[in-house]
C-alpha cells in the first residue's frame, strides 16, 4: 500500500492520500532559520535554535498529531464553510475535498480543491544575503474554477513560541507575562519582554481586512485549529495583549471572477514593523518568484556535483535527489530540530556530526568545514570529544551573559566540559577521517595546521588535535589490549566502561590509515612510522583476541568476559564489530569472507540488517543499557540503519557486488514506496532504525531525516559500490557492482574540473579495472585536472 510516489522531474514527493497514519516530515530553510514541516503543514520554526530560539510553537507528541502548524484557512463568505489548505487542521471528509501535499528540496505546496475553488499554498524560507534576518514565506494561490464569482476570505495564522522551550512548556506563572502581541504596520508583531530586542512578526503583503494577536481570541474557547472562531465567523477581532499566548492570525478577502486567479503572500520572520515592511518590498511576487528560483538553483548546483545514471531507478533517484537532501539536512539542522527531538537539546553530538561533516564535503564544502571547526574546538586536550556540546558556549567563553529571574537555564562552559568517565571512546576518532576527507575534496592541506583551541585550555594545530585523538585511543586499553569501551561506543547503548570494544578498535584502525594516508602525501615521516607502528600492533591484538572462529567478538565486559560469541545465545552477532573487522582492512581475507557470511545468516532481514542477533533478553548491566532495550527495538536487534552501510562498505572491499546491493537494496527507502502498511515512514528518508524480527512491528521504521544513516549511505554508495573517490593525489574509480550490470554514467565535479565517467562492465564481473581510458588515451590512473571537462572511461573485468 502506498500513500504517494515520486515526481522526479520536480524532485518532489507527493502524498496524494494526505491520510498517512504518521507525518511525512520535511525541513526548510537552508541557512539559520528552519522549519520542520509535515504534510499536513504541522510544525514549527526556529532561528539558529529550537531550543533558545523557537518562533513557532509545537504541542510535541500530541494527539492530534503534528498540531499546531503554518495554516491557510479558506472560507465562502456566502455560506460560511470553511476549509485549510493543507488537509489537517480542518480535516474535511477526502470524499468531498481533494487534497495533495508535494514535498521538495526546502519547500513544501499543499494544494486541495473544493466547492470550485483550487488553492495553493507553498511554504519555504528565501536565502539571504546577510542583509536581512530570514523570513518564511506562504505563497498562496487561489482560483475559482467554478462559473460564478466568488466571495472568499484568506487566513493566515500561526502561534508563537516564549523562544525558550523551557519557558514554553514550564513555570507559566512567568511566561505568560513576558510576553505578548501588538499590531504595526499592518503586522501582528510578537514581542518577548524579558528577552530584550526579541520580536517576530507575521505580515501579508496586502493590507489586512482584519488580526488577531491573541491566540484565545483567534481559537476562541473550547474550540482547536480544526474550528477556530475567527475563521467560522470570518471575523478577527483585531485583539492584541500585553501577556498571554501570542499568535499571527491575519485576514483578506477577495472576490474572484470565474476563472481568475489570485495570490496571496505572508511572511513569517524576526523583527517589527519596519523589518515586516522590509520583506513585503523585497519579497513582492516578483521578489518571492526570485526567491524560490534562487533555492532551486541552490538545489540544483549542489546535486549537480555528483550525478549518477545506474541501472537501478530508485538509487538514482536516492543518490541524486533525496538521500544527498537529507544529508545535507543533517550536517544544517543537526539533530535537535524534529517531530522527535523538539528542541529539547541545543549543539551537537560529537560523533553523529563529525560522520555527517565526513560523508559529504562534496556538496556542502563550507558547513562540513564549519563543523569541524567546532569540532576540533570540542575536543579536550587529552584527546577525547565532548559528547555532546554547543559550540556557541564554547565560542562565547567564560563572559557572563544576562540571568533570567526564572526558568532559563544559562548553559556555562564547565558544565559542558566532562571527564573521561563520560567520554565516548569513538567520538574524537571519527574528526580523523571527516578531516581527512574534507581535504581530499578541497585539497586545501593547509587546514591541517590551521591552531584551533582546545576545549578546556590551549589550543594546536588540525595536525596535532588528530594526534591528540589517536593518542588518546592507543593509551585507553583493557587487559586484552583492546582499546576501551568506556561510556559507549558508537552504540549508545553499549556501556563498557574498562571493558573493550572491538568497534573502537577498528576504528582507530580506520582513523589511523586515514591519518597515515595524510601523513605520506604530506611527508610527515615521523608521525607516519610512530602510528603505523601503533596500528600494526593493535591489529596483530585485534586478530588475536577477537577472532572467535567464525566471526569477531563485539569486545569484552569489565571482567573479561567475550560478548558476541559462537556460545552465547543473545546478542550472538553482532554488526559493527564484524563489519568494521573488514572495513578497517584488519580481518584476513578468510576471516571477512567468514565473518560477513555470518552477518548475511544472523542479520539480515528483507527491510535491511539488524543489529545484533537474537536481541538480548537478560538484563546485564556489564553489557550496558541495550540489554534492558526491548528486542527488536532500536539498538537492541532492530535494524539500525546507520550501521547497515558499513557492510556495504565491507561487501565492497571483499568484491561482492551483488550481496552489497542485497543489502542496499533492503534498507533503500524508495525500495518501499509500496509497503506503507509495514514502514509507516517516510519513503525519501532513511530512518534511525526499523523494528527487527524480534518485535511484533517487525519492518516499521521509525525516525526520519535526522540520522546518521543518511550521511553513510551516501559515502557508502557513492565511494565504494559506485567507487568514485577522491584521493590526494587524483579521482579512483573502483567499483563493486553486481555482475548483471552493464555498467554505469557519471559526473563528478571536483577541484574545479568535471569527470565524466562512464563504467562499461563487459565481462560482467563484480569488482575490479582492467582499463582506465581518459580523454580517449589510456592510463593507469585518471589524471588530477583542476579545469575543463573530461570523458573518464573506466572498462571493468
Ligand atoms: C543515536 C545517536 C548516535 C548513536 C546511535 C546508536 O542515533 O544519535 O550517536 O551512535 O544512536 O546508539
Amino acid at each position: 500500500m502506498r500513500y504517494g510516489f515520486f515526481d522526479d522531474a520536480a524532485r518532489e514527493y507527493v502524498t496524494d492520500r494526505v491520510d498517512v497514519p504518521v507525518s511525512f516530515t520535511n525541513y526548510l530553510g537552508t541557512q539559520r532559520m528552519g522549519t520542520v514541516i509535515s504534510h499536513n503543514a504541522g510544525g514549527y520554526s526556529w532561528l539558529d535554535s529550537p531550543q533558545h530560539h523557537r518562533i513557532t510553537r509545537f504541542r510535541p507528541n500530541g494527539v492530534p498529531m503534528d498540531w499546531p502548524g503554518h495554516y491557510v484557512y479558506l472560507r465562502d463568505d456566502e455560506d460560511g464553510k470553511y476549509w485549510s489548505m493543507s488537509w489537517q487542521p480542518t480535516g474535511l471528509p477526502l470524499d468531498e475535498a481533494k487534497y495533495e501535499a508535494r514535498h521538495g528540496l526546502s519547500y513544501s505546496r499543499f494544494l486541495c480543491e473544493y466547492r470550485g475553488i483550487r488553492a495553493e499554498q507553498i511554504l519555504f524560507i528565501p536565502r539571504e544575503d546577510g542583509t536581512e534576518d530570514p523570513v518564511e514565506i506562504f505563497d498562496v494561490r487561489v482560483r475559482n474554477d467554478s462559473s460564478r464569482e466568488r466571495k472568499l476570505s484568506v487566513f493566515g495564522y500561526v502561534e508563537f513560541s516564549f523562544h525558550e522551550i523551557d519557558m514554553d512548556n514550564q513555570n507559566f506563572q512567568m511566561s505568560l507575562y513576558a510576553a505578548g502581541s501588538h499590531y504595526e504596520k499592518e503586522a501582528v508583531i510578537c514581542e518577548l519582554h524579558y528577552e530584550p530586542g526579541a520580536w517576530q512578526f507575521f505580515a501579508g503583503n496586502f493590507s489586512p481586512d482584519g488580526f488577531d494577536g491573541v491566540r484565545e481570541s483567534f481559537i476562541g474557547p473550547y474550540r482547536t485549529e480544526r474550528n477556530p472562531a475567527g475563521v467560522t465567523e470570518g471575523r478577527l477581532s483585531g485583539s492584541t495583549e500585553l501577556g498571554g499566548n501570542p499568535c499571527g492570525a491575519l485576514r483578506k478577502a477577495i472576490t474572484l471572477k470565474p476563472g481568475e486567479e489570485k495570490r496571496v503572500l505572508f511572511y513569517l520572520g524576526t523583527g517589527r514593523g519596519d523589518a515586516a515592511e522590509r520583506a513585503r518590498v523585497r519579497y513582492d511576487e516578483a521578489g518571492t518568484d526570485r526567491a524560490f528560483d534562487v533555492l532551486r538553483r541552490f538545489w540544483d548546483e549542489k546535486l549537480g556535483v555528483l550525478q549518477v545514471i545506474t541501472p537501478h531507478e530508485n538509487m538514482n533517484r536516492s543518490m541524486n535527489i533525496w538521500n544527498l537532501y537529507q544529508s545535507e539536512i543533517n550536517v544544517l539542522f543537526s539533530r535537535f530540530s524534529s517531530f522527535i527531538e523538539v528542541g529539547g537539546r541545543t549543539g551537537l553530538g560529537y560523533r553523529d556530526t563529525a560522520q555527517d561533516a565526513m560523508c559529504i564535503p562534496h556538496a556542502e564544502p563550507e558547513m562540513c568545514g564549519r563543523r569541524l571547526c567546532q569540532l576540533l574546538h570540542g575536543q579536550m586536550r587529552q584527546g577525547y570529544g565532548l559528547h555532546l556540546f554547543d559550540p556557541a558556549v564554547l565560542e562565547k567563553g567564560e563572559e557572563e551573559g544576562v540571568k533570567t529571574p526564572t526558568v532559563i537555564p544559562e548553559a556555562d562552559k564547565k558544565g559542558m566540559l566532562h571527564g573521561i568517565k563520560d567520554a565516548c571512546a569513538d567520538d574524537a576518532l571519527w574528526l580523523i577521517p571527516a578531516i581527512v576527507e574534507n581535504v581530499r575534496e578541497s585539497g586545501d592541506l593547509s587546514f591541517f595546521d590551521e591552531v584551533v583551541p582546545f576545549a578546556d585550555e590551549g589550543s594546536a594545530t588540525v595536525w596535532d588535535h588528530m594526534k591528540a585523538a589517536l593518542d588518546f585511543s592507543y593509551a585507553q586499553v583493557g587487559s586484552h589490549g583492546i582499546t576501551k569501551g568506556l561510556r559507549a561506543d558508537w552504540n549508545d547503548c553499549l556501556n563498557l566502561g574498562g571493558g573493550e570494544s572491538a568497534m573502537v578498535a577498528f576504528l582507530l584502525i580506520w582513523a589511523t590509515n586515514h591519518f597515515l594516508d595524510a601523513a605520506r602525501f604530506m611527508g610527515r615521516t615521523e608521525d607516519e612510522k610512530k602510528y603505523a607502528a601503533l596500528k600494526k600492533q593493535m591489529e596483530e591484538k585485534c586478530r588475536r583476541e577477537l577472532w572467535d572462529g567464525k566471526w569477531f567478538l563485539r569486545g569484552f565486559t569489565a571482567s573479561g568476559a567475550p560478548i558476541g560469541t559462537q556460545q552465547a545465545r543473545e546478542g550472538k552477532v553482532h554488526m559493527e564489530s564484524n563489519t568494521w573487522a573488514v572495513v578497517s582492512g584488519t580481518a584476513e581475507p578468510a576471516q571477512g569472507l567468514s565473518c560477513m557470511d555470518a552477518v548475511d545468516e544472523w542479520l539480515y532481514t528483507p527491510w535491511g540488517l539488524m543489529l545484533n542477533a537474537p536481541s538480548f533478553i537478560t538484563l546485564d548491566d556489564s553489557i550496558g543499557f541495550v540489554t534492558r532495550v526491548y528486542p527488536g527495538v532500536k539498538e537492541n536487534g532492530a535494524i539500525f540503519s546507520h550501521p547497515n552501510p558499513w557492510a556495504w562498505v565491507a561487501e565492497c572491499m571483499l568484491g561482492r557486488g551483488s550481496r552489497a546491493m542485497k543489502f542496499y537494496d533492503a534498507l533503500l527507502p524508495e525500495n518501499q514506496n509500496d509497503q506503507m502498511e509495514i514502514r509507516q515512514a517516510e519513503p525519501y528518508s532513511y530512518c534511525q532504525f526499523i523494528m527487527g524480527r524480534d518485535h511484533t512491528a517487525f519492518g516499521r521504521a521509525r525516525h526520519p531525516f535526522m540520522t546518521g544513516s543518511s550521511g553513510w549511505a551516501y559515502y557508502a554508495a557513492s565511494r565504494y559500490m559506485l567507487g568514485i573517490r577522491p584521493g590526494f593525489e587524483g579521482l579512483t574509480v573502483d567499483p563493486c557492482i553486481p555482475a548483471e550490470w552493464d555498467g554505469f554514467e557519471a559526473v563528478r565535479k571536483w577541484r574545479g574540473a568535471e569527470y565524466r565517467i562512464s563504467v562499461t562492465n563487459p565481462a560482467h564481473v563484480e569488482k575490479g579495472v582492467k582499463r582506465i581510458r581518459a580523454d580517449g588515451k589510456d592510463t593507469d590512473r585518471i589524471p588530477l585536472y583542476t579545469e575543463g571537462v573530461h570523458q573518464i572511461e573506466v572498462e571493468m573485468g
